[in-house]
């Protein structure tokens, strides 16, 4: 395919560059050695978060995979078992971590358009005590999930029945203040179900790396312990931890104008022939391209340098919205889509 330098990067929100004030609060950090718990800037990003998301403690980790494998292990033994949606990154997306680093068996089940999980698939997953089965532990759940903010009271129902059946539940909440603004629900409402939640620093809200983990001080110990064994200890971290404060300081609120970029950018596309766009709840914009145009319509975007995911022989797309595309990149994307005409 033939590919122009990248002019608006739709790929993904985790592409963004940190800018210059963010840098600059990274360069005044202050730090000591976080192994040794010695990093005040760690500390405070940890319990920052802690306090947002309403739980004890938090735990400041290098990557979203890296913070959902700990709170795998953390909740489950050799030999339990997760239940987990087909789409759930903590399942698909993490290169099967929890099975081979964790031991721990995942149960996927099937997730509908709006990313739930049947409940009723969820209570016939849940395995009874008997030595034939792995031992059902927990329940993930993930939100937003494909963009999607899972429905308020079916974050209820779902938790409510796992913990029925003794299941803890962890969220991987990678987007969770994509989520809370996009609903009007604080972090800590959407978490409160939820024994341990991820949240990312490095998606939508624009730091370079980290994510945090937070739970009951009981839980985040535990999770210390297996960050140090999954070589996730970090010395002088506090550099990191500084864009971290920054992204939820001065980004958080924000996110509701991706959301506003990325309708507008899902009802322009609408509008275009052999393209079925689904509307949009955050900043994840999901395109069908009919067969016949998908190839040649993918590579008139790369030729007019706009980066988007494309799969499936590039009939589905995937347009992220974020911090580094704003409204006169989503004009420019609308002017290239609309001037595509198939040879
Ligand atoms: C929902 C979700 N969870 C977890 C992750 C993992 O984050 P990381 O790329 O930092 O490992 C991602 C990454 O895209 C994600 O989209």
């Amino acid at each position: 395919m033939e590919q122009a330098a990248l002019k608006y990067d739709f790929r993904s929100d985790t592409v963004t560059r940190p800018g210059a004030a963010m840098r600059a609060a990274m360069a005044a950090a202050e730090v000591g050695d976080d192994v040794f718990g010695d990093d005040p800037t760690v500390k405070r990003l940890e319990a920052c978060v802690a306090e947002t998301i309403g739980k004890e403690a938090g735990l400041f980790v290098p990557s979203g995979t890296q913070s959902n494998l700990i709170a795998l292990m953390t909740h489950c033994e050799r030999g339990d078992e997760y239940i987990v949606g087909q789409q759930a990154h903590c399942y698909r997306w993490e290169a099967g971590g929890a099975a081979v680093l964790g031991s721990v068996q995942p149960q996927p089940l099937e997730n509908a358009a709006d990313g739930t999980i049947a409940l009723a698939d969820i209570e016939a997953a849940i395995k009874p005590d008997d030595p034939h089965f792995a031992r059902s532990r927990l329940l993930a759940l993930e939100n937003t999930i494909g963009g999607k903010v899972l429905p308020a009271d079916y974050v209820q129902a779902a938790t409510a029945l796992a913990k029925q059946h003794g299941l803890l539940c962890h969220l991987d909440g990678a987007r969770l203040f994509n989520a809370a603004v996009a609903s009007g629900a604080s972090p800590a409402q959407l978490a409160l179900p939820f024994d341990t939640v991820s949240v990312c620093l490095s998606k939508g809200l624009g730091a370079p790396v980290g994510s945090v983990l937070v739970g009951s001080k009981t839980a985040i110990a535990r999770a210390r312990r297996w960050r140090k064994m999954l070589g996730g200890g970090m010395r002088q971290a506090g550099i990191l931890a500084a864009a971290g404060l920054y992204a939820l300081e001065h980004n958080v609120e924000r996110l509701a104008v991706d959301h506003a970029n990325a309708r507008t950018l899902a009802q322009g596309l609408a509008k275009l022939p052999g393209l079925t766009v689904t509307a949009p709840d955050t900043n994840i914009v999901f395109v069908n391209v009919e067969a016949s145009l998908a190839p040649a319509f993918a590579s008139h975007l790369a030729r007019h340098g706009i980066g988007i995911v494309s799969s499936y022989g590039s009939t589905r797309q995937r347009w992220v919205t974020h911090l580094d595309v704003d409204s006169e990149a989503v004009d420019y994307a609308l002017s290239v889509a609309s001037a595509f005409s198939p040879q």
